[in-house]
């Protein structure tokens, strides 16, 4: 079977180092997950007042959520949390009440900074935002890139074996363990 892994990342800047960072894992992958980007960047600043329309953006990207199998959310650390624009994708895909698109929708968490505990508190930040969202989440490995010049190209290629094995061998277990929660529960329950 082939699980679809849709992918947020958790900046919105050019040459985001997060991005570099996604584009890593998709490589590594195990054969049998199919990635796909799900774009925060477009979202407006939610607000309750949407929940009777949401505008077409917000809609697409709820759309994205439900297609897909599992979500991996990469992310810096802004100011020892999470980005605000990864926030206000999650508020988005959480509402309206009743519709949070993240239950029992299985999630990892990984991120990268320059700094030497590699976004470890936005990512336990995040962990207790998705908790609440009802998301299974893989609890190890944990992930905390520390990212040093050239460490990731902007293709993607990891130039430290030791990185380069660690990122396959996080994919892999992301691989196992949605393979458990649909075992556990199938798709269409
Ligand atoms: C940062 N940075 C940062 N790094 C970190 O390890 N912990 C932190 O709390 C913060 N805080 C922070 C706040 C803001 C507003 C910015 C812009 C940056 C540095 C950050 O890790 C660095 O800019 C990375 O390049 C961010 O990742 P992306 O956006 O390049 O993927």
């Amino acid at each position: 079977t082939t699980f679809k892994v849709g992918y947020l990342i958790g900046s919105l800047a050019k040459d985001s180092i997060n991005r570099k960072l996604a584009i890593a894992l998709t490589r590594v992958a195990p054969e049998h997950l199919e990635f796909m980007e799900i774009p925060i960047k477009d979202l407006p600043l939610y607000s309750y007042d949407y929940d009777a329309a949401y505008p077409a953006v917000a809609s697409a990207f709820k759309e994205a959520i439900a297609a897909v199998d599992a979500v991996l959310f990469v992310t810096p650390e802004y100011n020892r949390s999470i980005p605000g624009g990864l926030k206000n994708a999650i508020d988005w895909a959480s509402r309206p009440y009743g519709k949070n698109s993240f239950t029992r929708k299985p999630s990892a968490v990984i991120g990268t900074s320059p700094g030497a505990i590699g976004t470890a508190v936005a990512q336990q930040q995040l962990r207790s935002v998705l908790s609440f969202c009802n998301s299974p989440q893989m609890n190890a490995p944990e992930a905390y890139i520390q990212f040093t010049p050239g460490l990731i190209t902007n293709e993607g290629e990891v130039t430290n074996e030791s990185t380069a094995k660690f990122l396959r061998d996080y994919m892999a277990e992301f691989h196992q363990f949605i393979i458990r929660v649909y075992t556990a529960l199938p798709r269409d329950a």
